[in-house]
């Protein structure tokens, strides 16, 4: 499926959120980093498969994924005239509390994460409930690259392309019942590789948590991804699972998942409990609704810079109007944020 879309306009720097203001929501956060150890980057000059993005070196994939890489569907989705995020911004500026309040902080502190040998445990209202090792679990799924904008409800955006599966590939593969109907999924809790939980000042509740509704989960367009810009995902970037539901603010795509439940009623999510009027269980890219905070109307792009703002009009449902609006047709999506 290949997703077109027209040119976004242009408009002024003055027109998007000044950077002070979304560093308020980190404020809400809290706690200093400071001290702690610097390892966080990919591994240089491995000799696993090559890399199909210049500047990216190949990564240390574990070997099912290797195995996966060589028979990955390329490009099965893609956006039209709008150049990809260079690898150093999308793994150098991000969000990953766990390892500290900062953009940099997870690409810093990341490195202490282990990510193998890793467990999903899938429970709830499934068929076939268990704790499963992430190469069984995946060994049955083609891979698809899908390349999706990144929109964060700070209004910064990315163009990331994707490794992954389709959600609903791997939902259909646990068997869930009648009774399901949201999906509950919760990052690693692990205080002693992640010093974001280690601080008194946070306030999130660990684990982070984050879900869907069945039907938003079975949509085509969610992928669970174990891999970005041809090669594993970095640490920070949610290694070694993690969602991407490009139509959604990017705090709904939790990273490093260990629990998938299958449950009948709507989870309560991290950001939601952290500050309900700011923050929504939707969380559906919508330039129409405002932040309280701040305008949703324009997005930086990165990279962006004072001289150089890359500032642009953001889209309804993030650009994927087409495929998600029948998903959300009948709800008032001003009280449903
Ligand atoms: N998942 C966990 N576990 N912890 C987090 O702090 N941050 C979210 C989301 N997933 C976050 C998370 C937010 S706010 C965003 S914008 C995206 O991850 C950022 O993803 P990226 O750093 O890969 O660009």
């Amino acid at each position: 499926m290949l997703i077109k879309l027209p040119r976004s306009s242009d408009c002024h720097e003055s027109e998007v959120t000044p950077e002070s203001l979304y560093v308020s929501r980190r404020s809400l956060l809290g706690g200093s980093m400071a001290g702690l150890a610097l390892s966080a980057l990919p591994r240089l000059g491995q000799a696993a498969q090559v890399s199909r993005y210049a500047d990216v070196d190949d990564g240390a994939a574990p070997a099912w994924l290797k195995d996966k890489l060589e028979h990955a569907r390329w490009q099965a989705v893609t956006v039209k005239d709008e150049a990809i995020t260079p690898f150093k911004d999308a793994t150098h500026y991000n969000n990953f509390y766990e390892f500290g309040p900062d953009k940099g902080d997870p690409a810093a502190n990341a490195g202490s994460l282990k990510t193998a040998p890793w467990s999903l445990v899938v429970d709830g209202e499934v068929g076939k409930p268990g704790r499963y090792a992430l190469e069984d679990f995946v060994k049955p799924l083609q891979l698809e690259e899908r390349i999706y904008r990144l929109r964060c409800v700070e209004a910064w955006s990315m163009v990331i392309p994707w490794l992954g599966f389709p959600l609903a590939d791997v939902l259909k593969q646990v068997e869930p019942t009648a009774k399901a109907r949201y999906v509950r999924f919760e990052t690693l809790q692990d205080p002693r590789s992640m010093p974001g939980q280690r601080s008194g000042f946070a306030l999130i509740d660990w684990p982070y948590v984050e879900g869907l509704r069945l039907d938003e989960a079975m949509n085509p367009l969610a992928i669970l991804a174990v891999g970005m810009y041809g090669r594993e995902l970095a640490n920070q970037n949610g290694a070694p699972l993690r969602l991407v539901v490009p139509w959604k603010y990017g705090f709904k795509s939790i990273k490093s998942i260990v629990r998938m439940s299958l449950v009948s009623e709507q989870p309560h999510t991290t950001w939601q409990g952290l500050a309900p009027s700011e923050y929504g269980f939707y969380a559906n890219v919508n330039p129409q609704v405002d932040h309280p905070r701040w305008s949703q109307a324009r997005e930086r792009r990165l990279p962006s810079g004072l001289f150089s703002p890359n500032v642009r009009a953001t889209q309804m449902f993030n650009g994927y109007e087409e495929e998600v609006a029948s998903l959300y047709s009948g709800l008032d999506l001003r009280k449903n944020y």
